[in-house]
């Protein structure tokens, strides 16, 4: 019986991951940009047990059903990589609210990857343990990296998530709901590609969109991966928008507050909004405009202000 225990962060995309060009090893139809978070962190233990069944106890709950089988999935490929067929006990703790659309299938993921592969006695540098982490949520290959990441498409060799410089930003986050969105990133992802007709503009732009975001990056141009990345969250909520039947994450408020930094902009500010698969919104800002923003979208809903952060890393188990 070998046990570990792993930290992992969301992350949240500037340029977004929505569609698959594959379901079974989780290969993305588009590259994709993020920022890992300094705050929100998951904590994973993995104990590799003689039972005859895989348990899953998250935030304090045992669980079956979805959550379940999706860990139990990703414990199989864990143990067809080291040749082993023990069962396993996990543990996780989020500090993200789960399934609200900030990331907690990244943070959750990324972590899962990181104590799995050391309690089965894999041995995967970087790039491995974010291909291994993207076949749990896509969006988690990313969260393997610290501070900013591409991940790529590609085949399973190809796909994996590493470093890239860019402008310094910091980002305050509303929590608009922190309740679980009524229909997953998974089946939305499904449901757009099946029914939203404009599905193929979406990623044909969003690569482009990408390449666009990267030279950004590499100018050090914050204006532009600011403009990039508020356009980019929009005509993702569009194409989602477009499936039938239809699917809205945003709510009014989380409208109110991409108006509010729309506001602000027009103020002289430098702050542009994001929002994933859910109502709550993220809003990129420099260093030097962080207070204000956070003070002013503070009064529409609850804020924290997240800094890049780091990549998984190992824990000591609790005793
Ligand atoms: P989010 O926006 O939070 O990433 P998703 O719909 O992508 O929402 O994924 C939520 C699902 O991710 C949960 O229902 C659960 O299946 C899985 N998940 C979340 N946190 C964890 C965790 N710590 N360990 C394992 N699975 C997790
Ligand atoms: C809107 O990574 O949660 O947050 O791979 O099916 O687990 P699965 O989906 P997931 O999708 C993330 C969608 C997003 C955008 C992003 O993080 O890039
Ligand atoms: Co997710």
């Amino acid at each position: 019986m070998t046990v570990a225990t792993a930290q992992a962060h969301p992350n949240i995309a500037l340029v977004k991951y929505w569609g698959k060009a594959d379901t079974a090893a989780n290969l993305p139809a588009t590259g994709s940009l993020s920022m890992t978070l300094d705050i929100f962190p998951t904590t994973t233990t993995v104990r590799t047990t003689d039972d005859h069944a895989d348990r899953v106890v998250l935030n304090g709950v045992e669980r079956d059903g979805t959550v379940r089988e999706r860990v139990v999935r990703f414990l199989d490929h864990v143990r067809g990589l080291a040749g082993r067929d023990d069962r396993a006990e996990v543990v996780s703790w989020n500090t993200v609210p789960s399934a609200a659309g900030l990331a907690s299938s990244a943070s959750g993921f990324a972590a899962l990857a990181q104590a799995a592969s050391e309690a089965y006695g894999l041995h995967l540098d970087t790039r491995a343990l974010s291909r291994l982490a993207r076949r749990g949520s896509g969006s988690a290959a990313r969260s393997i990296i610290p501070r900013f990441a591409v991940w790529h498409a590609g085949d399973d060799e190809r796909s994996f998530a590493e470093p890239v410089e860019a402008p310094a930003i910091e980002m305050v986050i509303a929590t608009v709901d922190a309740g679980e969105k009524a229909v997953s990133s998974r089946e939305a992802m499904k449901r757009t590609a099946l029914t939203s007709p404009f599905y193929p503009a979406w990623i044909t732009s969003t690569a482009q969109t990408l390449e666009s975001a990267l030279e950004a990056c590499r100018a050090g141009d914050l204006d532009r991966l600011g403009r990039i990345t508020e356009t980019n969250a929009l005509r993702m909520h569009a194409v989602i928008q477009g499936s039938d039947p239809s699917i809205r994450y945003l709510t009014p408020v989380s409208w109110s507050i991409f108006d509010a930094v729309a506001r602000l902009r027009a103020e002289g500010l430098r702050a542009w909004a994001t929002a994933d698969a859910g109502p709550n919104v993220c809003v990129i800002c420099p260093p030097e405009d962080t207070a204000v923003v956070a003070e002013r979208i503070g009064a529409l809903a609850e804020v924290v202000v997240a800094r890049p952060g780091p990549g998984s890393a190992s824990r000591e188990p609790a005793a």
